[in-house]
């Protein structure tokens, strides 16, 4: 079985985002796993915590990269950017430097809102970022008019939409 880990970028309770990554796994093909991976009580970054004895949330964030296969990240566009929450378990799951265990890990890419772009900078900005990890990028998924795709019980009601994400998912099987 393949595993994939999604994080998002927003701690917003009905975060576009967040529902996005819930409603992976009813999408997934057969022999891949989707578990999404709470980041809410991740502290922000500090090198002077990045110790042998990591704050909890760190250490648990960091051994469920490493156990996955790949990353799923879903960020929503913060000043023609990805959020900060996304930089921040992006910051920590990219160390110890040269060993971070989110190098040159597979990547899918997702970036929802309810304006017309679909945060394409975000999206954008966070594919330049993850290849300059050293991190393939398997697909890259933006979310236009988020709030007319998926529904207040967290389907996929846009059914290109749910194709875009199957066939993003279906691509950590290749290789
Ligand atoms: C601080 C802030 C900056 C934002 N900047 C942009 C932006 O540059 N472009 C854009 O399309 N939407 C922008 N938005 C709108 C968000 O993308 C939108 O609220 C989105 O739904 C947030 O994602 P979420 O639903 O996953 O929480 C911004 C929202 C906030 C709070």
């Amino acid at each position: 079985m393949t595993s994939v880990l999604a994080l998002s970028g927003s701690l917003r309770a009905q975060s576009f985002n967040t529902r996005m990554l819930h409603a992976l796994p009813s999408l997934a093909p057969d022999g891949l796993m989707v578990n999404v991976f709470n980041v809410a009580d991740l502290p922000l970054y500090n090198q002077d915590d990045d110790a042998d004895v990591l704050p909890d949330s760190a250490a648990r964030l960091r051994a469920a990269v490493a156990a996955a296969d790949g990353v799923v990240i879903a960020t929503p566009e913060y000043n023609h950017s990805f959020s900060a929450v996304a930089k921040n378990f992006i910051d920590w799951a990219s160390r110890p430097f040269a060993a971070g265990p989110l190098l040159k890990k597979p990547v899918m890419l997702i970036a929802a809102g309810p304006g017309p772009s679909g945060g394409a900078h975000a999206l954008e900005a966070t594919g330049t970022l993850m290849t300059l990890l050293g991190c393939p990028i398997v697909a890259s998924v933006g979310v236009a008019s988020a709030h007319e795709k998926i529904n207040d019980e967290g389907r996929i009601i846009d059914e290109n939409l749910a194709q875009d994400l199957r066939a993003g998912l279906a691509g950590f099987l290749k290789k």
